[in-house]
């Protein structure tokens, strides 16, 4: 699979590419991931990739011809082209995942106020947003998104049940994890963890998962509770 980035920060993506799981995916040709600096696109002498909003206020708003360009020198027909911003629809385990089978898509990092509202009108295929705040620039969802996908990536996790049992991909949040040692400062693993007994570890495992998810997201276990993710 590959993720053409359109950013006017490149820089921000280095480490990301070249570690951890991105890292192995990418060694691995499971994924590509290819830069391109927006402002390399951009049309006047000075390079100018933001301007004043029309109508007022405050903030910058990212030109349509840098964008355009770069996003048609990307492009090929029907590619998604994403663009994260705190107005899209919340990024869950469903959209990744349907990202993830793509032979290739395109995100487009906003900075400054928002995209000049052309672009998403006519370009974009899909607004997203990483959660309720605000951040600064599309890069750091840019790079959940590359992060969350690059692991689902045929090969790159040593075992892909550890995918399939990550808390979102049945609908509720993960069961407590432990490993060696079985006593750490006075504290026990749970007995049925060493009984061996799968059928009891499974039972249990779904118990505390659903525990945990009602204590932190009841949002989720409603939904889970009427099939409904
Ligand atoms: N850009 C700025 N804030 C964002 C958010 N919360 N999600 C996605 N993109 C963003």
């Amino acid at each position: 699979m590959k993720i053409e980035i359109l950013t006017l920060f490149p820089d921000i993506f280095t480490n990301l590419l070249s570690e951890s799981m991105v890292g192995i995916a990418i060694k691995k040709n499971a994924l590509e991931v290819n830069i391109t600096n927006i402002r390399d696109f951009a049309t006047d002498k000075h390079h100018t990739t933001d301007d004043y909003p029309y109508g007022g206020g405050a903030g910058m708003v990212m030109k349509p011809e840098p964008l355009y360009h770069s996003i048609k020198s990307v492009n090929s027909e029907n590619t998604p082209i994403v663009y994260f911003t705190p107005q899209g629809k919340l990024l869950t385990q469903d959209i990744v995942n349907k990202y993830s089978k793509l032979d290739k898509f395109i995100i487009v990092c906003g900075h400054y106020k928002e995209i000049d509202q052309r672009i998403r009108d006519t370009l974009v295929t899909e607004e997203l947003s990483i959660g309720d705040y605000v951040l600064s620039g599309g890069e750091i969802p840019a790079m959940v998104m590359i992060d969350a996908v690059a692991r689902l990536q045929p090969g790159v996790l040593g075992d892909i049940d550890s995918a399939l049992t990550d808390s979102h991909q049945n609908g509720l949040l993960g069961c407590p994890h432990y490993t060696r040692p079985p006593e750490f400062m006075g504290m026990r693993v749970p007995d049925v963890l060493l009984s061996g007994n799968h059928k009891k570890i499974e039972e249990w495992r779904t118990e505390k998962a659903l525990e945990i998810t009602k204590k932190n997201r009841p949002d989720l276990l409603e939904r889970f509770k009427l099939g409904n993710r």
